[in-house]
């Protein structure tokens, strides 16, 4: 199999895909209740959080629209700087939300400051945020602007999604004060598509009560109806959930620390072998994500027939994304992405520069 460096959905370990072959069982069965409650509990120990993980049937996008359905009466304002981002402000808008863009340039990350700014003008109910924009390999930092919603508008709920971050960089739920954090299965989880996993805070619990059409499929309160009772409302994800077991299981092996330390090392490799090579990344120091590293194509790469020669030898990369394409060019280190995977893959990289 390839080995792929492209920012969801990664490579998933064997011993993982073959997890999913186990055979179905009844998930109305004390058995599935079982097995369910002991996925939840080693994700709270990957969400840092002992409140809540939600584990229901859908992508992480399904998740930014249950936050915004469940949380939000009528003020948001959306941080935007990349095409997640914007998503989560165009699932706002389309729930008939007044939604409100707090804008940084693509490339940049949302700064304590602005937001602060923004906030002032405005009480908002909840601020939508995205940890880590895979769009454009740009970290923002979360846990001081959670501290400065804290301070300036404490009754705001602090939304993030954190789809191609947790699991692969630290995110402190509880002891940051994030009220709803999701993410997918595809990414730094390591796991086949199809999953999408969601911690929520108590205060944003009780605020769902208050908000009218929450809708159902994705209605917090009878999730946690079901949650409470080790279940889903709807038909689980049964295979994804055998897979889930096994690869957390995996994951609190390796231990936390260990696995954002691989991510951060990997990263720095592949970051500064770009500044060796006559590129540099498009994130400025300080903002650079440690799991998808976006990179100026400043030597004219063609990035079509670059990946054909990396195909050759089992890889691949991704290009820009959006406005992005072909100016940029990504390649993550995510999920179970290993240093001697990026040794091999810059190795043949420079291999294809010399033949340009
Ligand atoms: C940061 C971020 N948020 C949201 C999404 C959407 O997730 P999904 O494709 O699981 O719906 C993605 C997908 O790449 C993402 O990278």
């Amino acid at each position: 199999m390839s080995h792929m460096f492209i920012p969801g959905p990664v490579d998933v370990d064997p011993e993982v895909l073959q997890a999913q072959t186990n055979p179905m069982i009844p998930h109305r069965s004390a058995e599935f209740d079982a097995f369910f409650r002991g996925t939840e509990a080693k994700l709270k120990q990957v969400f840092l959080t002992e409140t809540r993980v939600f584990q229901p049937p859908s992508s992480g996008s399904g998740m930014q629209e249950a936050a915004i359905r469940n949380l939000v009466h009528k003020d948001v304002l959306s941080c935007v700087n990349g095409a997640f981002s914007k998503r989560w402000y165009d699932v706002a808008v389309g729930n008939g939300k007044q939604a409100d863009r707090l804008d940084a340039t693509w490339g940049e990350a949302i700064t304590p400051d602005m937001l602060a700014k923004a906030l002032k003008n405005k009480a908002y109910e909840a601020v939508s945020i995205v940890h880590n924009e895979t769009s454009t390999g740009v970290e923002s930092p979360i846990k001081e602007l959670a501290e400065v919603v804290r301070e300036v508008s404490p009754e705001t709920l602090v939304l993030i999604d954190a789809v191609s971050s947790l699991g692969g960089v630290k995110v402190e739920t509880d002891a940051w004060g994030l009220d709803f954090v999701l993410t997918s299965s595809q990414k730094c989880l390591a796991l086949p598509p199809g999953m999408s996993f969601a911690a929520v805070s108590d205060r944003a619990m009780k605020k769902a009560e208050s908000v009218e059409n929450r809708g159902w499929y994705f209605d917090l309160l009878i999730m946690e109806k079901h949650r409470i009772k080790n279940t889903t409302a709807m038909t689980p994800t049964m295979s994804i959930i055998w897979a889930l077991d096994v690869q957390l299981d995996r994951m609190l092996a390796e231990g936390l620390e260990n696995r954002y330390a691989r991510h951060q090392a990997m990263a720095h490799r592949v970051q500064s072998w770009a500044f060796e090579n006559g590129m540099e990344p498009l994130a400025k120091e300080g903002y650079r994500s440690p799991t998808v590293s976006t990179i100026k194509n400043l030597r004219g790469v063609d990035i079509g027939a670059l990946n054909e020669f990396l195909l050759t030898k089992g890889m691949r990369i991704a290009n820009g994304y959006g406005d992005l394409k072909n100016k940029t060019f990504r390649i993550a280190h995510m999920g179970e992405t290993q240093m001697h995977h990026i040794d091999e893959l810059l190795e043949a990289f420079e291999a294809f520069i010399k033949t340009m």
